[in-house]
């Protein structure tokens, strides 16, 4: 299994399960500095986390359980890209924004070739929610607008969401210019969710160990709604997340200042005659869209299938273990994760800390740096 199991894993995830996050409460995750295994220093002391309000008429007594409320689909219908919201497909799709998809054009929105970022139509106030944490509170207007608003969580994510956007347009090409913007849009949407339930259901269960009986056709006597027991923790298959990733490309495909860069964000750069290797840890990596284009998307989705993934077991690696999204701080150059002391990076700037994240993990900045001896 390489790390293309856990990316389509959580691309997968994010197509049918995302809980409603209003009216939750605070139950946020103390940090134990104590813990002999522990090897990283959590300057908050707690993981925020939040507990999901009760959907209404559920935990009510031993025989109504409390039930968290989803808000997609359950359907593997590519809402990653698309969205279940109408609005926010047509911010997506290329030509007006005006409440009137039809005379939409049948193009995702893909400058240069990457998912728009929220700029993209002018005001980023308008642009569609997402989620914002770690180095991206910086500048939340960098994300990259997607179906789905967590895009932005790590770029073998992003990197996914593009591929599809990028493929969605490459159907819209093939289709003959006798059809109409809108029935090539619809077509290759079809064929975009066609091709993810290919994948899901002949490639990743398969790999996953799933092996489900042939599919008979529809059965609408099945409840498709995802249990809470599937999507807190049967579907979480956090422990297959590795700490790091390693992209490579020829010598050259990167400036020495490109370099320098990723150096700089704690990107490990190897040169190695013809090839140079970049190891991202996972820290870097989240919330920082920025790095997708720089790397480039080759060399990314490449990479994921050139490393395996950890088993679905028990074991969480310690980046997500310990401390998850990392705010970096004014006086804390390791917080970003760089294995030297780094520049600080603009996003270490006090008001990073007081500023609200748009994100479902509200409070959730772990201000946090590994201390020396987890290097
Ligand atoms: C680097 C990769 C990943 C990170 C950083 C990550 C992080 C998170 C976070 C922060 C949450 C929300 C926690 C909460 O408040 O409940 C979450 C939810 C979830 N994750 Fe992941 N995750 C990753 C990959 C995966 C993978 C590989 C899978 C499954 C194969 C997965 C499945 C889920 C599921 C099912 C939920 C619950 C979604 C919902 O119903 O709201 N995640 N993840």
């Amino acid at each position: 299994m390489s790390q293309w199991g856990w990316t389509w894993g959580q691309f997968l995830d994010h197509t049918f399960g995302l809980r409603d996050d209003v009216g939750g409460a605070a139950a946020n995750i103390p940090f134990n500095a104590a813990d002999p295994l522990e090897e990283f220093r959590n300057d908050f002391g707690a993981i925020g986390f939040n507990r999901s309000a009760a959907t209404p008429g559920t935990g009510t007594g031993t025989s109504n359980p409390r039930q968290q409320t989803n808000t997609e689909s359950t359907f593997v219908n590519a809402a990653v890209v698309y969205s279940n919201s109408p609005a926010r497909l047509e911010w997506l799709r290329d030509g007006s924004v005006d409440g009137n998809v039809t005379n939409n054009g049948p193009t995702m929105m893909l400058p240069g070739g990457y998912l728009p970022r929220r700029d993209a139509r002018g005001n980023p106030a308008t642009a569609p929610p997402g989620d914002v944490d770690g180095r991206l509170r910086a500048d939340p207007t960098r994300s990259f607008v997607a179906g789905d608003k967590r895009v932005n969580e790590n770029i073998a994510l992003s990197a996914t969401q593009t591929l599809f956007a990028r493929e969605h347009n490459r159907i819209v090409g093939l289709l003959p210019n006798t059809l109409s913007a809108e029935d090539k849009f619809q077509i290759a949407r079809r064929i975009v969710m066609a091709e993810q339930q290919y994948i899901t259901y002949t490639e990743f269960l398969p790999a996953m160990g799933v092996r489900l009986p042939a599919y008979n056709g529809y059965n609408p006597n099945v409840n498709p709604t995802l249990s809470n027991e599937f999507a807190t923790v049967g579907y979480r298959a956090h422990s297959q997340i590795h700490g790091e990733f390693e992209f490579e490309g020829d010598t050259g495909r990167w400036t020495q200042a490109q370099l320098d860069a990723f150096e700089a964000q704690g990107v490990e750069v190897e040169v190695d005659g013809a090839e140079t290797a970049l190891v991202v840890p996972l820290n870097v990596a989240f919330f920082n869209p920025d790095l997708l284009p720089a790397i480039g998307l080759g060399p990314v989705l490449e990479g994921l299938s050139g490393e395996s993934q950890y088993d679905n077991d028990e074991m969480i690696d310690n980046q997500l273990r310990s401390v998850l999204f990392q705010v970096p701080v004014p006086g804390n150059p390791d917080c970003t994760g760089s294995d030297d002391a780094a520049p600080q990076p603009a996003s270490c700037a006090p008001s990073i800390i007081a500023g609200a994240s748009t994100g479902r993990r509200p409070g959730a900045g772990s201000c946090v740096r590994p201390t020396p001896s987890s290097r």
